[in-house]
């Protein structure tokens, strides 16, 4: 009963936004994606285990066998959703009068409240952004199919984010950066901006291959990927709605794009987050770690805010950071790194890397005990030699472990959920002290 009631609000909500504000129809588009995602998942969930898409949950006793790459239901809901979302968004440009030959002699323009649409040339901007996340989800799908190799796969959003790049070198084609107000003192140069050209093309395939991997190495723990995906979600409405009601008219138009976005994101990746949070009834696959960070790099790079983007993925960022040791081969990196679950007390314990099996290269060893003494890793040394024997594995949810200690995997996953909210906020609170004093300007306008 309550889900029609949700439902007949959502379609009307849609239905009633083309007069008003394009953010209506996200919203009840958003309630759509939420029970159109949940009512798929059950319902298609056994024919994935058939076709041999399936993963064992590895910290439940028995390993037991469930569904995995379901994110491309909440994917293919949403790209859904972004096609029917268009005569909503640009209605002001739907032709009443033609004298025929494809002549847009009147629109309905007039009859809208001007100042909460679009301009027709975000159109592209956003066809671009859907076929992107489109490219997304198809090589998601082969990573989840084909299972590739790091070396391979690691590249891949770079490619998908070949649409975007081809349509922002077209449509627009802006390659310049604001120099801060504190190097241009220090240059005494009166240059307010830097013209990057080509390296800002790969800046922006930079963004792309980091916002999907970051998310996706920060997993192995029921919830965690969709979790972090939904409060990077919340972050960036935070600071979409500071702009949206303090902000400049400029900025306006960049941050409404972004919530357009990211809010009928949060209603597929809730009804996801419901069947993959702690004890999990699905895996979301690497389709949607990689779908879910491309929506945020196509925000920012489409926004022009990639490096406030960059702000909201400190524990990302720090997680590849922390990383890389392992990452880059100086360190053994097992193929699972997720924590260890201890059957006897059902805790989740770090896990740890062999260092006697495949040691560590030389200039490592230094740095691990070194990593050891700062409490940043824990490692085990045989009392008689001194020769290390392993470390935990380096990623933020073992980091969180070994800080706190043992604990159940719903309690870590909501632990480091919590972390991460709470250095987003700040985050975004610090862009906007911090962030102008070293720029000179906010687009923000605080009283
Ligand atoms: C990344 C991580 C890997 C981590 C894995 C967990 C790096 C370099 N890679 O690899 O260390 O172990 O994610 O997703 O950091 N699984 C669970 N419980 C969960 C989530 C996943 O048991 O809550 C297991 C399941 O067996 C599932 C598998 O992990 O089938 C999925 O792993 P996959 O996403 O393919 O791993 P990667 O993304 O390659
Ligand atoms: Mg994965």
């Amino acid at each position: 009963m309550l889900q029609f009631a949700l439902l007949a609000a959502a379609i009307t909500s849609i239905y009633v936004s083309r007069h008003y504000s394009p953010l209506l129809a996200a919203l009840g588009f958003s309630i759509v994606g939420y029970q159109a995602t949940n009512a798929l998942i059950p319902r298609v969930s056994s024919s994935f285990i058939k076709i041999g898409l399936f993963g064992k949950d590895l910290s439940k006793p028995g390993r037991p066998v469930i569904p995995e790459s379901i994110g491309a239901i909440s994917a293919t809901v949403y790209l859904f959703i972004m096609f029917f979302y268009i005569p909503f968004l640009f209605y002001k440009y739907l032709v009443v009068i033609t004298s025929g030959g494809g002549h847009r002699d009147l629109s309905v323009m007039e009859s809208v409240q001007e100042e909460y649409l679009f301009p027709h040339g975000k159109m592209s901007e956003y066809l671009s952004a859907v076929l992107c996340l489109q490219s997304t989800v198809l090589l998601g799908m082969a990573d989840d199919l084909f299972d590739l190799r790091w070396r391979h796969k690691f590249f891949l959003p770079a490619v998908s984010a070949i649409p975007l790049l081809i349509v922002y070198y077209v449509d627009f084609g802006v390659t310049y950066v604001l120099i801060p107000d504190v190097i241009q003192n220090w240059l005494q140069t009166s240059k307010t901006a830097v013209n990057l050209g080509g390296f800002y093309y790969m800046y922006m395939a930079a963004m792309a291959i980091f916002c999907p991997n970051s998310i996706n190495i920060l997993a192995g723990v029921n919830g965690l990927e969709v979790g972090q995906s939904i409060v990077l979600g919340v972050i960036s409405l935070v600071n979409d709605s500071l702009y949206l009601t303090l902000g400049t008219e400029a900025s306006k138009e960049a941050h409404m794009f972004s919530a357009i976005l990211i809010i009928p994101f949060l209603g597929v990746a809730l009804a996801l987050w419901k069947w993959n949070k702690w004890p999990a009834k699905v895996f979301v696959g690497d389709t949607f770690c990689y779908f879910a960070g491309m929506i945020f790099s196509v925000v920012g790079i489409l926004g022009h805010f990639s490096k406030t983007t960059l702000l909201l993925f400190i524990p990302q960022t720090f997680n590849f950071a922390y990383s890389s040791p392992q990452l880059f081969g100086l360190v053994p990196c097992p193929r699972h790194r997720m924590p260890r679950f201890n059957e006897g007390d059902g805790l989740m314990y770090p896990s740890r890397a062999d260092l006697v099996a495949k040691p560590p290269k030389k200039v490592m060893i230094p740095v691990l005990k070194s990593l050891y003494l700062l409490r940043l890793i824990d490692i085990e040394t045989d009392a008689k030699t001194g020769v290390l024997q392993n470390c935990t594995n380096m990623t933020l949810i073992n980091l969180v472990l070994v800080w706190f200690g043992p604990m159940r995997e719903d309690k870590l996953c909501n632990r480091i959920l919590t972390i991460q909210l709470v250095i987003g906020l700040l985050a975004i609170l610090a862009r906007h002290s911090i962030g102008s004093f070293i720029f000179g300007h906010d687009n923000i306008q605080f009283l």
